[in-house]
């Protein structure tokens, strides 16, 4: 065995909240492992009757791999029926339901975990040990979990410029100071994150250093920027100099794409469909895992984008001292994820295996990057190239525009010089002429101390997905914004 796997993950409980040091593990949950034990008479915990779940059997219906037939088409399907008990199983690793819907199992179902566990070591070199996974509800979940683990009020927490705002309001709410990190197309951009650190008390004065650094790595939400490589050794660096827990929220990570070429220079055939398993996997981003020797990455997984938001569903990655915190926290608040989710998921990706499940990653890819290219077509065609730049983006669903305010002719006059107040005008317009872009300032994280040498940045920008937008749709749009950009612009 090599030096590197007999690495073990550090201690962190020097992080952790007043919350987490208070909550002791709940003697009743240690009785669960003994409630399937048949030399045990198991009067121990509340647990409903299973031949009371009024459900025998669930049958679900899924694409078959491979997925090569085209979007909208149906695929061919594979069928299964997922038993109640046990014993009545047909395919062995199914969940049966009497165990699935019944309470306990909080760190999530034991076929469902063995397939997620395998399929992430599959993607990521994790340097240590004592890695391990457990469910959540979803990415969201996850981040307020990440909060009240680490976090008491008055903490603080570094997040990307821009950055999703449930993540900045959910922060927010919790009494956290809220700091902004630099952002350029290449996401956070570690000599400024180096600097501010560095110069943390003469810039933010009694604020305590940060405790954690809160990234989305991949087609970032809202800019659609993609965190390079490069920089990820620079940013953990730091995050050990100044004992930050980093953690990675990547539900846009099987979202990445080729670079976009224009619509002329595009082949007919996508080099991404006749592309090998091999390629697509060594083709995507590395996590900060793979650079994770302490074991202060977590890292938030969602089956949001790969398979559907409604499932409530996802996982985290980290070293088991970390996630034990986070099973105590849920034992006591989610429970578990739902036990349907995670039955009808696992007998899916069970059914599929390991290939089928990185053939319909391949797939979903396909159909961004198809998404993504008559996205940018038509920025480029409808939008107006002297006032407007809309970076070429290389995965997840947003697309960002920006716009110099100081071209506008009333900018300085009507508006004042107030960026927010063109912004919130342009916004209007759109909608009166019948397309909604979002407001970029939605997402902004607001800089505690924003006086501190920072110039006035006259940037107008506007996000925009292009998830789930038919083609025309999508054109008409774009010429709509373009139009109204040119009337607000006088360009017309
Ligand atoms: C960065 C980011 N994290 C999390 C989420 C939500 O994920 P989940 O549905 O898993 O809670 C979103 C979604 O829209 C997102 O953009």
């Amino acid at each position: 065995m090599t030096a590197e796997k007999e690495l073990l993950a550090c201690n962190f409980s020097h992080l952790f909240s007043d919350e987490t040091r208070r909550r002791k593990s709940s003697p009743i949950k240690t009785t669960m492992a003994y409630f399937q034990d048949p030399n045990i008479v198991f009067l121990g915990a509340g647990m409903p009757p299973s031949e009371l779940f009024p459900l025998e059997s669930i049958t679900i219906e899924m694409p078959k791999p491979p997925f090569t037939s085209a979007a909208g088409k149906r695929a061919d399907c594979l069928k299964g029926t997922i038993m109640k008990e046990h014993e009545d199983l047909v395919f062995e690793n199914d969940v049966p339901l009497a165990r699935a819907l019944q309470y306990g199992n909080s760190r999530g179902q034991k076929e469902l975990l063995a397939f997620l566990k395998e399929h992430v070591s599959l993607f990521h070199r994790i340097l240590y040990k004592d890695w391990d996974i457990i469910t959540t509800t979803g990415s969201t979940q996850g981040w307020d979990a990440s909060l009240r683990i680490f976090c008491n009020k008055g903490d603080t927490v570094l997040l990307e410029d821009y950055t999703y705002s449930s993540s900045v309001e959910a922060a927010d709410a919790q009494g956290l100071n809220c700091v902004p990190m630099p952002l350029d197309g290449e996401g956070i951009v570690p000599s400024k994150l180096e600097e501010m650190l560095a110069n943390w008390s003469s810039l933010y004065g009694e604020m305590p250093m940060p405790k954690l650094l809160y990234t989305i790595p991949t087609g970032q939400n809202p800019t659609g920027c993609t965190l390079s490589d490069n920089r990820k050794p620079h940013i953990y660096r730091l995050a050990q100099q100044y004992d930050i827990i980093i953690i990675e929220d990547d539900p846009y990570y099987f979202l990445q794409m080729d670079p976009y070429v224009s619509e002329d220079a595009r082949l007919e055939t996508a080099e991404a469909s006749t592309m090998s398993q091999a390629t697509f996997m060594n083709s995507l981003n590395r996590s900060f895992l793979e650079l994770d020797t302490d074991g202060r990455v977590v890292r938030l997984e969602s089956v949001s984008k790969t398979f559907a938001p409604g499932c409530r569903m996802g996982w985290l990655v980290g070293s088991k001292h970390l996630l034990d915190n986070y099973w105590n926290l849920h034992e006591v608040s989610i429970q578990s994820t739902c036990g349907f989710a995670q039955t009808i998921l696992s007998g899916i990706l069970n059914r599929w295996g390991q290939d089928g499940y990185i053939d319909w990653l391949m797939r979903i890819r396909r159909q961004y990057t198809g998404k993504r290219n008559t996205c940018l077509d038509n920025c480029y065609k409808y939008l107006p190239a002297e006032i407007v730049s809309v970076p070429p983006v290389t995965a997840g669903m947003f697309f960002m525009v920006f716009i110099d305010a100081e071209k506008h002719p009333e900018f300085h006059n009507t508006f004042k010089g107030d960026v927010l107040l063109l912004e919130n005008h342009i916004y209007q317009k759109c909608v009166s002429a019948g397309v909604l872009i979002t407001c970029s300032s939605w997402f902004k994280v607001n800089d505690p101390k924003p006086s501190c040498g920072k110039s006035a940045d006259n940037t107008l920008a506007f996000r925009g997905t292009f998830a789930s937008v038919e083609p025309e749709a999508m054109a008409r749009g774009l010429q709509i914004f373009g139009e109204t950009l040119k009337q607000e612009f006088k360009l017309v």
